[in-house]
């Protein structure tokens, strides 16, 4: 088969690496990738959210499955696209993906179903936001409506933060019309666990639980980023917590979206906060974690792409996949400022002697390569995976690999699997 992975990050790089290892993948192509993805397809200059270039990059290049990595394609409508000029793709119709890209549809969603999730209540009127807010009191969580990069999220601890939250967001347009409305929730405290599973519009397939630290500085302290580093299993996430996730949360959702004629087929990424009365949704991605993909990957003994395949045809129900007992941890290296402005164009030495330390391996996310140089195009650069029969020993191994990179104008936190090693 042909197959097409769109996007350009560590997660897409992770995808790559393991669907070019499929015995099904005869060519594999990537739009836009990066100097890692480039080892393992053919890179093509189309941008990820420019969903005319990429179905004509499909049909020109004999496409015969897309893997939609990024979460703007999917809301941008790419899979219902390509399914119109008969090309299949991995991934929700951009009505199923509403999921992620408008928090107040996944909020009434949940309601209606009864998944359990924060208490909130919607709005498209500051001052009516603002009124709730003082109402309610702090803490307090203020959300854009629209997709924001994972940015359009306060947890605010008082009242004025809360209300600055509101201006930004619906006056200022910090996001743009992803913040003209916005849902104020409930506070949950407890601790957060990633759970993915495959859908396939009926059935659905637990994946191995993650999690990450999304804050920039150690101790989880500082504002947040993308995600700074993930491990996998999660040692909260224990079998008789999956199950409760599973037919509480990950169930229902698939039986609900189902029985509201939008059936949900990719994959389902579930933030969980695990709290005194039991797990609670945060938010649904319609996509894969990253850089929770690149330690999935890494356990996963089962080839990827016939899961990927189901889940868009259908026929998860008898899909099994087998995973390593090994335990792996990823370590992103980000440019210097990230999340703030950073500088790009720095060169990045000794990635040869991290890949080959042992255990490791290194997911480019923004590079490039130039005159035979590995050069930093991106806030996120590098994730530095390692592995091991713990947790503890897969955190030895990444910063072992870490510690062989050359790159003076980088940075990582040092305590990535803090949680995880800290018994
Ligand atoms: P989201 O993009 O919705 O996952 O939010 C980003 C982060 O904000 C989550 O990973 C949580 O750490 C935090 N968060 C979101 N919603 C809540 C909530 N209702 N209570 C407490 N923290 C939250
Ligand atoms: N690492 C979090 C995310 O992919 O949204």
């Amino acid at each position: 088969m042909n197959i097409l992975i769109v996007g350009g990050g560590g997660r897409e790089h992770a995808l790559a690496w393991a669907i070019a290892a499929s015995p099904l993948c005869d060519k594999l192509i990537c739009a836009p990738g990066n100097a890692g993805i480039a080892q393992e397809a053919e890179c093509v200059a189309v941008a990820a959210d420019d969903v005319d270039a990429l179905v004509r990059l499909a049909q020109d290049k004999k496409i015969d499955f897309v893997v939609v990595g990024p979460e703007a394609p999917l809301v941008g409508g790419l899979v219902d696209r390509l399914g119109a000029v008969g090309i299949r793709a991995f991934g929700p119709s951009a009505e199923a993906a509403r999921l992620e890209g408008s928090k107040g549809f996944m909020k009434d969603f949940c309601a209606r179903h009864g998944i359990p999730s924060a208490a909130y209540a919607r709005f498209a009127m500051p001052e009516n936001a603002k009124a709730y807010i003082r109402d309610r009191g702090a803490p307090i969580v203020v959300k854009a409506d629209g997709l924001a990069a994972g940015k359009g999220v306060t947890v605010a601890e008082t009242i004025e933060e809360a209300e600055a939250a509101v201006e930004a967001a619906m006056q200022a347009r910090a996001f743009g019309k992803a913040g003209a409305e916005i849902v104020i929730e409930e506070c949950l405290r407890g601790e957060e666990v990633s759970i993915f599973a495959l859908a396939d519009g009926e059935n659905h397939l637990l994946l191995a639980s993650a999690q990450d630290h999304k804050a920039v500085g150690e101790g989880d302290t500082g504002p947040n980023t993308g995600g700074m580093g993930a491990y996998s299993p999660a040692p909260i996430a224990t079998p008789a917590l999956e199950a409760r996730i599973e037919h509480e949360i990950i169930a229902p959702t698939v039986a609900g979206m189902a029985e509201d004629g939008v059936p949900y087929r990719g994959v389902l990424f579930a933030g969980i906060m695990v709290t005194d009365e039991g797990p609670k949704l945060l938010e649904f991605n319609v996509r894969f974690g990253d850089p929770e993909t690149q330690v999935l990957v890494m356990r996963l003994k089962s080839d990827l792409l016939p899961a990927l395949i189901a889940a868009s045809e259908g026929g998860l129900g008898h899909f099994d996949l087998r995973w390593h007992d090994n335990a792996a941890l990823v370590v992103v290296m980000a440019a210097k400022g990230y999340p703030g402005a950073y500088a790009k164009g720095s060169e990045i030495r000794g990635i040869e002697e991290a890949g080959g330390s042992e255990g490791a391996m290194i997911f480019h996310a923004g590079t490039k390569e130039e005159n035979g140089r590995l050069i930093a195009a991106g806030g996120r650069v590098l994730g530095v995976a390692g592995s091991g029969p713990s947790v503890a020993e897969a955190q030895v191994s990444a910063y072992r690999a870490v510690d062989a990179i050359d790159w003076d104008q980088g940075f990582c936190r040092r305590d990535i699997g803090w949680r995880a090693v800290k018994n």
